[in-house]
């Protein structure tokens, strides 16, 4: 019989430093990673990287941070060697590298240069590595701090070069990897040139909540910045703050959910389900919030040698983390109550006027205006616009014209109020109101649809929903499957003031009904509730089958698009939204009402 293997023995040092390398060191983003961290951990205030092939070919990494004398340097590279244990204790790490590994590891797979000075030397040190071997120490210009240059990583290791992906999409990881660091780190300059990618530089601002929040504009988009709300909150040593999205400003993926733990970016299931839990009536359940948390808590608290690249933790109490994410989210949307509904979007804006001032050309007919006059149907845009053409102007002036757009001249209504005065019902759907500033549209039906869910939402935890008893029961025919997803839930529904029963082979019998909701139409609300909790695909907690049971009964009994309202009507609609909060989103995340500032009309036309 033939061995394959011929004993026991011992790798080679620099064998055994490539193996650990594959572990540290996957792909050039990790590399990029390792060494901005190492420019972090020495204090730098500006740090800037150059790439080439998407980081194969070169990775640049130049710091003004404290720099390394040439003894030091001589120790960077040898494997479990840092300065930054310096009383061997592995339950208070402050800083984000711990292991004295990343350097040898790539220096084990690939062409290292270091060169570093000190604030004390008057000369740099420069220090070469080819694939692990020490090829050089010499005396070398330099200002105070240390420049890193990787060439062709992985060109010892040419098996994992195999698994790179394009040099555009590990130029994108890399970019990816600096904006993760950098969010944590707002008075730190940033910069990443290269080919592959847009440059990306970010400057350096203040430490403070402003400057956290201006560097997440930077990196997130203008748009986060004026549609997120500040979290802050603490329990004893554990803080957590940052910024986080109104449930209207939101995404498909919850890619955009970053969590730092004292300063180290983190991927941790508990976020995603912190922020389940803190939105889950205000969004929904396919679209996800941007948001940057940021823990602050004891190091002993928190274990953060568990995952080779630094990328997990291990918190000591995860529940009390979790809990204080859920309260801190949920505490600022709440304040944010209002604002939950969108300004116009800048880039909505800008999408407006872009027509009207494309550069190169003069005013541009926009295409839905018609060439010349009288030519076809379409004219009737012109004539009127948005729909005030006569017959709505004559409504103005207050002429008697039944089933269009229906004029309040309700003394009470003040253009004071945040939402303003009611002034038109536009196509049966939209509330036009005026306010000091500005104007209002309001979606009738998204917005009533939310208030009569919160209105449900407190009755029942005031007292639960008071219930009123049919004289008459209504039956209601379903199949098999909705009547035993409705029976499964039927605890559940009985919370709510819907008391359901078993009917035959084929139907139910609905028996009790919530006292604020009408009588009639029980039996379409039935048959919804039922589809609902069946595609919840078997048991689910009763609090979530409770809130789909609210926010359908909420569907059900809101005012329709559709129909006209009395000025009394709308403007109490605006009164109660006002007084509501979370009025500023429906129960599917969409904002309820849109404000358009009269600053921005003035933009729209040209005049500011
Ligand atoms: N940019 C830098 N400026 C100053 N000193 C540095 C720099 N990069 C590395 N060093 C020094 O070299 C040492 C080794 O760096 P290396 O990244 O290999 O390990 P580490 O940061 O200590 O731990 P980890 O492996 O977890 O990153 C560091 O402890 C630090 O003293
Ligand atoms: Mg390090």
């Amino acid at each position: 019989m033939v061995h394959g293997m011929s004993g026991i023995r011992r790798l080679d040092p620099i064998l055994i430093d490539q193996i650990a390398a594959g572990e540290v060191i996957e792909r050039p983003a990790a590399a990029v990673k390792e060494l901005i961290e190492n420019a972090v951990d020495a204090r730098a205030s500006s740090i800037s990287v150059v790439i080439e092939q998407g980081g194969r070919g070169l990775i640049r990494v130049s710091d003004d941070g404290i720099g390394m004398s040439a003894s030091d340097l001589r120790l960077a590279v040898e494997r479990h060697a840092t300065s930054k244990l310096p009383t061997d204790d592995l339950t208070r790490i402050a800083t984000l590298g711990f292991r004295g590994e990343a350097l040898p590891s790539i220096g084990a797979v690939s062409r290292l240069t270091i060169t570093s000075r000190t604030q004390q030397d008057d000369v740099g040190t420069e220090l070469r590595v080819d694939a692990g071997r020490i090829d050089g120490v010499r005396p070398a210009p330099m200002v105070r701090g240390t420049r890193v240059e990787v060439r062709d990583l992985f060109y010892a290791t040419p098996a994992r070069l195999k698994f790179l992906k394009g040099d555009r999409a590990e130029a994108q990881a890399v970019a990816q990897a600096m904006k993760r660091l950098a969010m944590a780190q707002p008075a730190v300059r940033f910069s990443l040139t290269g080919d592959g990618v847009s440059s990306i530089d970010l400057s350096a601002g203040t430490a403070d909540e402003a400057g956290q929040l201006a560097r997440l504009g930077q990196i997130l988009g203008r748009d986060f910045r004026d549609n997120a709300v500040r979290i802050l909150s603490a329990r004893g040593p554990l803080a957590i703050s940052g910024f986080a999205s109104l449930p209207t400003y939101n995404r498909a993926t919850p890619q955009e959910q970053y969590l730092f733990v004292n300063g180290r970016p983190v991927r941790d299931k508990l976020l995603l389900g912190a922020v389940r839990g803190a939105y889950h009536d205000m969004i929904a359940s396919d679209r996800h919030p941007v948001i940057a948390l940021f823990v602050e808590m004891d190091p002993a608290d928190v274990d953060v040698n568990v995952h080779p690249a630094k990328a997990e933790v291990r918190f000591r109490e995860p529940a009390a983390v979790r809990s204080l994410m859920v309260g801190a989210l949920r505490e600022a949307l709440t304040m944010a109550g209002h604002r939950a509904s969108t300004t116009l979007r800048a880039d909505m804006l800008d999408s407006f006027t872009g027509n009207m001032t494309a550069p190169g050309a003069a005013y541009q007919r926009p295409s839905y205006l018609p060439r010349s006059p009288g030519t076809n149907g379409a004219m009737r845009g012109w004539a009127q616009p948005h729909g005030f053409g006569e017959s709505a102007q004559a409504q103005f002036e207050g002429a008697e014209r039944p089933a269009a757009p229906v004029m309040p001249q309700s003394e009470t209504a003040s253009t004071a109020h945040p939402l303003g005065a009611a002034r038109a019902q536009l196509h049966g759907t939209y509330v036009l109101a005026e306010t000091s500033d500005g104007f209002v549209l309001v979606d009738q039906h998204a917005a009533h649809e939310r208030l009569v869910y919160e209105r449900l939402k407190r009755q029942r935890a005031e007292a639960g929903v008071s219930r009123q008893i049919l004289l008459i029961p209504e039956i209601v025919e379903l199949s098999a499957d909705d009547i035993a997803s409705l029976l499964d839930h039927a605890a559940a529904l009985t919370d709510l003031g819907l008391v359901v029963e078993p009917f035959g082979p084929g139907a139910v019998a609905i028996r009790e009904v919530p006292a604020s909701m009408v009588a009639s139409g029980t039996g379409a609300l039935v048959r919804d509730l039922a589809e609902t909790l069946g595609s919840l695909g078997g048991p689910v907690m009763l609090e979530a089958a409770a809130d789909l049971v609210l926010k359908t009964i909420a569907c059900h009994h809101s005012v329709r698009a559709g129909r006209a309202l009395k000025p009394d009507e709308m403007n109490a609609l605006l009164r109660e939204m006002e007084a509501t909060p979370g009025a500023g989103q429906c129960n599917h995340g969409r904002p309820t009402y849109v404000e358009l500032k009269l600053k921005d009309v003035e933009r729209l036309f040209g005049r500011r």
